[in-house]
């Protein structure tokens, strides 16, 4: 859902702003394209990232996956809630390894923001990746596969 910064609730906003002042932290000497992220742990706390980039490109890492793997790394598994912003006037949408990134610890709030305009776009892990492979993916198959087994071995007389 495309909408206006004001249109969110205060705790948001501030969301936000959090997200556009970790523009900042970002090591973007290549791209020179800035983006923040402010991720709201399950107990509150909130964690930001920045993209970090490197002479060999692809060792970059996003915003949003530095934000996740700091808070992994302070012992954080829950997520309520992630802001991202960039310097594009349109909010602009995390990448594709970002978004399996996200959407490993469930289902949460995605709230794409601005440091140029105030647009905003709200959404959710799984509106940025519909049809997703996640862990339950990997549980459902560990299940069906315990069950087939279960039901050939009755089916032989086991
Ligand atoms: N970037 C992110 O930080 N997040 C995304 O989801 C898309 C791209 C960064 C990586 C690189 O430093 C710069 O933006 C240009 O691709």
């Amino acid at each position: 859902m495309t909408t206006a910064k004001a249109d969110l609730s205060e705790f948001e906003q501030k969301l936000v702003d959090k997200a556009v002042e970790a523009m900042e932290r970002a090591y973007c000497k290549y791209s020179n394209f800035k983006v923040g992220a402010a991720l709201v742990c399950e107990d509150g706390e909130i964690i930001i990232g920045a993209n970090h980039e490197n002479a060999s490109y692809g060792a970059t890492i996003c915003a949003e996956r530095s934000a996740v793997v700091t808070a992994l790394t302070k012992g954080h598994r829950k997520f309520k809630m992630i802001a991202i912003a960039t310097e594009l006037e349109e909010p602009c949408s995390p990448c594709g390894i970002c978004r399996q990134f996200l959407i490993e610890f469930g289902d949460y709030k995605v709230i794409l923001g601005s440091s140029t305009s105030d647009q905003i776009i709200e959404t959710t892990t799984y509106g940025l990746l519909p049809y997703a492979f996640t862990p339950k993916s990997l549980d459902d198959h560990e299940k069906e596969t315990e069950e087939r087994h279960h039901q050939s071995e009755t089916k032989n007389g086991h």
